[in-house]
């Protein structure tokens, strides 16, 4: 349980609150490379940490995020034009750099040819960097950190997919969900049996699939150097099985890592604003060592819905369901109303991990998973279950079959392929 007031300062992530704060240390991603491409714009509204923005990239293929409003009269700049080098008012053509400053103001410099007003006229501007087939922004102060090179973001030999949704609850929901290894035995097995059952019985299907309940024996969990491992022994498993052993990790401070060699999924849970979070998976699947995946043009993207045709949360899929408590829970989780077990100790810590990262900011530190060195930056390696073969086909075909509906389904089919033998197709659906 958070007093009102801890809850507070653990959800609020507007300027100057001291979550915003430490979310303004970091690089967010705020959209797929490619979905900016399809964009007949060429631009995006984007809403971060509170702030409206326009994210836009120039002929030339620069990329800028500048605040959503003109300077002159306010038009919104998301339907501008897109130059050569830069952003163009739609309502009076002044133009706009990557750095926000105005670089063309068609009338004033005619009656100006100094450029005396244009010359003044700045953007609130923030840099933006691509990685793995996304966008990511920096919203904090200066000097401007490295973009963290988590391992699948850099890995080169192998296909990705994104998975985009925009949540309409509080970032910390997600992220807390990370630290509960329980649920797992709960939402996406008695309770994913239970919603598999009902649907077969209304289609009227003998056939169910459902999966075997995973009791937990024990849990635990350990801070190391980039966040939190998370440690479980299910029922017939030992200490000395992977899921205890190598545990798997939270990044610090809104990232997931889970996966294998085989392949990994990034879940950002990027605060859009204090009630939005922008969800974004990044699967990453990686060829054998001595094999090669094809090669991709682009990183496809899709939305991932989250309700179905009676406007209800979609809870048949394993990531829905997470979607649906996180929901479920309120724009802001009520945290001064719940009743805590031995079941969240996991939460706990993680929420004391928060409070002693904000402290370091309001300190004038840099706080954990801020990185300013580029060699160390080169590849960020977390520990992953380096599992046995049969464990690490499982996770691999669990993957694909999330991200069954991607168009990159025949590549991702291909690169498993040069893992498993006599692998399944991975069907659409
Ligand atoms: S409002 Fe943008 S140029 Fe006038
Ligand atoms: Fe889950």
């Amino acid at each position: 349980m958070l007093t009102q007031e801890a809850n507070r300062r653990a959800t609020e992530v507007g300027p100057g609150t001291p979550m915003g704060n430490l979310m303004r240390r970091y690089w967010h991603p705020i959209a797929a490379s490619a979905e900016l491409d399809d964009e007949p714009l060429r631009t995006k509204s984007v809403r971060l940490l509170g702030e409206d923005l326009t994210l836009f990239r120039t002929q030339r293929g620069g990329l800028g995020l500048v605040e959503k409003h003109c300077a002159h009269r306010r038009a919104d700049l998301a339907y501008g034009i897109a130059e050569d080098d830069g952003l163009r008012c739609q309502y009076h053509g002044w133009k706009y750099s990557t750095t926000g400053q105005c670089i063309e103001a068609p009338f004033e410099d005619t009656m100006h040819p100094d450029g005396a007003l244009k010359s003044t006229v700045k953007l609130t501007a923030y840099p933006v960097q691509e990685l793995g087939g996304l966008i990511f922004a920096y919203l904090g102060p200066e000097p401007v950190p490295l973009v963290p090179r988590w391992s699948p973001l850099v890995a080169e030999n192998a296909v990705r997919d994104i998975a985009i949704s925009v949540l309409p609850c509080n970032w910390l929901q997600c992220q807390e969900n990370s630290l509960d290894p329980v649920h797992v035995e709960w939402l996406h097995n008695h309770y994913g049996n239970y919603v598999r059952r009902l649907k077969a019985h209304e289609n009227r299907q003998d056939n169910v699939g459902v999966r075997n309940v995973q009791n937990h024996r024990k849990i635990g969990f350990d801070l190391f150097e980039y966040g939190i491992i998370k440690r479980r022994v299910f029922a017939g498993f030992t200490e000395e099985d992977d899921d205890w052993k190598i545990g798997h990790p939270i990044l610090f401070p809104n990232i997931l890592l889970v996966g294998s060699e085989v392949s990994a999924t990034l879940q950002f849970r990027v605060p859009v604003d204090d009630t939005h979070t922008l969800h974004i998976s990044n699967y990453t699947f990686n060829a054998r060592p001595g094999t090669q995946a094809p090669r991709q043009a682009r990183v496809p993207y899709r939305h991932v819905p989250l309700y179905d045709e009676r406007n209800r949360y979609i809870v048949d899929l394993t990531f829905n369901q997470d979607y649906s408590v996180w929901m479920s829970q309120g724009p802001i989780a009520r945290r001064d109303l719940e009743r805590l077990g031995e079941s969240d100790k996991g939460v706990a810590m993680f929420r004391l991990l928060l409070e002693r990262e904000m402290a370091a900011v309001a300190r004038g530190e840099d706080p954990m998973n801020v990185f300013r060195d580029p060699e160390t930056n080169e590849c960020l390696e977390p520990p992953l279950e380096q599992t046995k073969f049969g464990h690490t086909e499982r996770s691999a075909r669990y993957f694909a079959a999330e991200a069954g509906v991607s168009s990159a389904v025949a590549e991702i089919e291909q690169t498993l392929g040069t893992w498993v033998t006599q692998a399944e197709p991975v069907r659409a659906r």
